[in-house]
């Protein structure tokens, strides 16, 4: 098999979000197959594998080719309540008996923050580089996962724009993002966890050189800025930035993998019937650095 990516929709996104097909996530991959895979991310920035009936290990062996784990610390759930290990964040809706967690279940009201444009683990001091989402089992309708191109977000912004978020520092807190749904519900020892963290909002890559915009709903202040202004500038710039044309929204199929680079995008799931089993098992590759060390 060859591997060969092509963009999903070469005519209205031809580079953003890229179709890999001829690699088995099965099999352990080649170094030019890791080298393919690595090359289609600089470019398309969301990666999308269909029929990969993969395990929780395979996954495990798929990810740690293409670099270092960060582990799922960014969770509420309780060791003893957690479904997988701590290599993997369990996005589903389901309990540790594979039972749908109650509409009110602190967990699953939790996790509600990531129908919220995010980049994910922006809250934590190194964040992530690459996430690969396995759809295990998914609702009949909805769920559906969107993608925002943060490169196209940046390039598109007007002079002035540009110039002034050139050395803005945001400050990003799970706190933040959970709070704009009215979820309060923290311990001491969450607070104190998710205390905000630094991070650059204009980034470069260092792969490709291009630069985006890294925003996230756990982004709640601007250094040196009052913080009503910074959250409007910031709502802002989110608005500019999932402006449809720069969205691909992907429908799941069972078994379907996708990858996304967490420094040149955003994501968010869109609603579903909370009643119904959505089973999806998330690696994340760590950045290694932070945002700060990524200046443009
Ligand atoms: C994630 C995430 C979106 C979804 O796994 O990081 O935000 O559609 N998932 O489940
Ligand atoms: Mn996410």
């Amino acid at each position: 098999m060859t591997i060969d990516i092509q963009p999903i929709d070469p005519v209205n996104r031809a580079f953003f979000a890229g179709v890999v097909s001829g690699l088995d996530l099965t099999q352990p991959l080649s170094p030019e197959q890791v080298a393919a895979v690595h090359a289609g991310m600089d470019e398309f920035g969301v990666l999308v594998f269909h029929d990969q009936k993969i395990n929780d290990e395979q996954q495990l062996v798929f990810s740690r080719s293409l670099g270092p784990l960060e582990q799922a610390t960014g969770d509420i759930a309780a060791p003893e309540e957690r479904r997988v290990s701590m290599d993997l964040n369990d996005i589903s809706n389901l309990d540790k008996n594979n039972r749908v967690l109650a509409r009110d279940d602190r967990r699953r009201l939790f996790g509600l923050g990531n129908q919220l444009w995010h980049s994910d683990s922006s809250f934590k001091e190194i964040p992530a580089k690459y996430s690969l989402l396995s759809a295990r089992h998914i609702p009949p309708t909805g769920g559906n996962t969107e993608f925002a191109d943060m490169r196209a977000a940046y390039d598109t912004l007007d002079e002035a724009t540009k110039r002034e978020v050139h050395d803005l520092i945001c400050l990003h807190s799970q706190i933040f993002s959970r709070g704009i749904l009215g979820f309060t519900d923290f311990t001491d020892a969450e607070r104190e966890k998710w205390a905000p963290v630094r991070q650059r909002l204009v980034r470069k890559h260092p792969a490709t050189g291009r630069l985006s915009l890294y925003l996230a709903s756990h982004a709640g202040g601007i250094e040196g800025w009052p913080v009503p202004e910074a959250r409007a500038f910031l709502r802002d710039l989110t608005e500019h930035a999932t402006q449809r044309q720069f969205v691909y929204a992907h429908v799941w199929q069972p078994h379907d993998l996708v990858m996304w680079d967490n420094r040149v995008t955003m994501h968010r799931a869109r609603r579903y019937d909370y009643a119904e089993v959505r089973d999806m098992r998330r690696t994340t590759l760590t950045n290694e650095v932070s945002s700060l060390q990524q200046a443009p």
